[in-house]
């Protein structure tokens, strides 16, 4: 491996259990690109595993791949940077984020009649190899599926997300790491199914965090700046000093969160139910068209994480925690057949969210405006 590197980009940690895959073990399949951002493009693959020694390995099991090649070439500074910012915060466990199984060489989908064991260093792209987000990223995926869904189930398909993607945050927060660049086109969903289930258990859809090439070791005051296209979603620190944190983070996730919330708002076409209007309104001020209704507690969960200073902002474990809690609230409400457990409130989350910059609100247009910028990265 350290070969394969170069010494001066490999990190001691890699011995352990970073893999390489041999690229025999690897087949990009045409037409398989699957999007691109600033810095990378990403390509669908199988890669089949030869079969085990022991008896009880896999036989010559095949699994779909994602293989990301920089769009720097060579074992480039940047590749380096990313490889040992994914390792870090996935080469243990993955929960939340878009598991990392190795590195592998390709000559790229472009040139696919060149042998790639006889391929020179040059010729030779690095990979790295991940799990297949099978459904996209989060917002198309929800464009497809939130129409489909009732006004209950709508609410617990956007806790399923938030729980995936407060999951992914702290999984990279546990090993060190600042995630810098979360938005949409870095959330990305998978659907697991398994075949085996009864209905209603046969698949599990997650939203899962991707793409940590723009991450910061939380010990390491880093002279890298991370991507500022997706600026809709920086902290109002980093407008001011350029300090990310795990707080930055935080409030990236409540903006994913808005974001998501405005997309239910478009999308699900069942209005609320007449008591959850009648509880979020008051005499003086009814609710009519429920279009800002959320539970009480998730309208918390939004203003805490959009928090102008940053240490106000809970730590992301609380999220998660808070985010369960709501969601079992949901399930054991559907045992009782109504929508007893929850409180509803209203909260117009882009009001929140130009607070915490100090603007003057001015609604979902300054946020449409915002976002434009963020959708093109
Ligand atoms: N594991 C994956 N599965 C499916 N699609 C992916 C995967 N990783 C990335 N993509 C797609 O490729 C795009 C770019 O990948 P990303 O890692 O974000 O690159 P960049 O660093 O250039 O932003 C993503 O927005 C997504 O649409
Ligand atoms: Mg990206």
């Amino acid at each position: 491996m350290q070969d394969l590197l170069g010494a001066e980009h490999y990190n001691t940690t890699f011995a352990h259990s970073l893999r390489y895959i041999p690229s025999d073990q690897i087949t990009v399949y045409p037409n398989s690109f699957l999007g691109e951002g600033r810095n990378g493009k990403v390509y669908r693959a199988k890669r089949t595993r030869p079969d085990g020694v022991l008896a009880t390995s896999l036989r010559g099991q095949t699994v779909e791949v994602a293989l990301k090649e920089l769009k720097a070439t060579g074992m480039s500074m940047k590749f380096a940077r990313e490889l040992d910012l994914t390792y870090t915060s996935l080469g243990g466990s993955s929960v939340g984020c878009v598991a990392f199984f190795g590195i592998s060489t390709i000559t790229g989908p472009d040139a696919p009649s060149r042998s790639l064991r006889a391929s020179t260093d040059q010729a030779r792209k690095f990979v790295l190899v991940s799990e297949c987000a099978n459904l996209g990223n989060i917002r198309d995926f929800l464009c497809n599926e939130l129409p489909k869904r009732t006004f209950q189930e709508s609410w617990i398909l956007i806790l399923d997300m938030l729980s995936g993607i407060a999951n992914g945050i702290h999984t990279l927060h546990k090993h060190g790491v600042i995630h810098r660049d979360l938005h949409l086109n870095n959330i990305l969903v998978t659907e697991t199914v398994f075949p085996d289930q009864p209905q209603g258990l046969s698949s599990e859809i997650s939203a899962k965090v991707a793409d940590i090439g723009e991450g910061q070791h939380v010990a390491d005051p880093g002279t890298f700046n991370a991507s500022v296209e997706a600026r809709d979603f920086h902290a109002p620190e980093i407008l001011s000093s350029r300090t990310w944190s795990l707080a930055s983070d935080v409030f990236a996730f409540a903006v994913a969160a808005c974001k998501i919330l405005d997309k239910r708002q478009e999308l699900c076409l069942e209005r609320p139910p007449e008591n959850v209007l009648k509880q979020a309104g008051s005499e003086s001020k009814p609710v009519d068209d429920g279009s800002s209704v959320l539970p009480l507690k998730l309208s918390r969960i939004i203003t805490s994480g959009l928090k102008k200073d940053p240490g106000e902002r809970w730590a992301i474990r609380k999220y998660i925690d808070a985010i369960e809690d709501l969601d079992g609230d949901f399930s054991s409400e559907k045992d009782q057949g109504g929508m007893l457990r929850i409180e509803w409130v209203t909260l117009d989350w882009w009001t929140a969210y130009a607070e915490a910059y100090e603007r003057t609100p001015v609604g979902q247009d300054d946020a449409q405006t915002w976002s434009a910028v963020s959708d093109a990265t």
